[in-house]
């Protein structure tokens, strides 16, 4: 199902008057930075877990035929890696668009994984935003077997490419941040015998 949340997250100003905003990716913004950004950190933020339960009726997937992309969950304990983004605000109506289907703004601690941190201040953790898709979303398709959610991964496509592509794209990039997921990495061992 289709929800729109472009409009929502226009009125979510966590940081009105800032010049410069930090937004952490765990998902397709880690591998696929179409955005304008002034630089950017390997980072990590603590108490939330990837996963693929959100569904994508608008990019790895048809309304009719959803395929399933990253959000986050809560979880205690857990250490969720990926890439932060220093933007101008400019840069979040493009990025409303492209998470509208059920993605929310929301406003995180992050810390920089790197030994300096931000390079622009020092500081090795700051406050961020993340676009999160809650299971409250009409688009939230929750927990599956592994192998039922690298099945419909396997076997779907919507106008951003296919949903596969996604998938490995992400493994990939977790490879090269140097970071273990096991729930990413088990979905792509399956998928990989699809092919
Ligand atoms: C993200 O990457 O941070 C959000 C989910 C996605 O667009 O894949």
């Amino acid at each position: 199902m289709l929800l729109d949340t472009t409009t929502l997250n226009q009125q979510r100003n966590f940081f009105d008057g800032h010049t410069d905003i930090w937004l952490f990716g765990y998902g397709s913004l880690i591998w696929k930075a179409d955005f304008a950004y002034l630089e950017r950190q390997p980072a990590y933020i603590t108490g939330w877990a990837r996963r693929f339960w959100q569904g994508s009726h608008d990019h790895r997937g048809t309304p009719d035929a959803p395929g399933r992309v990253a959000t986050l969950i809560r979880a205690q304990g857990e250490v969720c890696h990926g890439m932060a983004y220093r933007i101008t605000p400019d840069v979040l109506a493009p990025l409303d668009i492209r998470e509208k289907n059920g993605y929310l703004r929301e406003k995180v601690s992050l810390t920089f994984r790197g030994q300096h941190g931000n390079a622009q201040t020092a500081k090795a953790a700051t406050e961020g935003l993340i676009y999160l898709a809650t299971e409250d979303n009409p688009a939230f398709l929750g927990e599956a077997p592994l192998d039922d959610i690298a099945h419909q991964i396997a076997h779907s496509h919507g106008p951003s490419g296919s949903n596969k592509a996604y998938l490995l794209n992400l493994a990939r990039a977790l490879r090269e941040l140097g970071t273990d997921d096991a729930h990413v990495f088990a979905i792509e061992k399956q998928l990989l015998r699809y092919q």
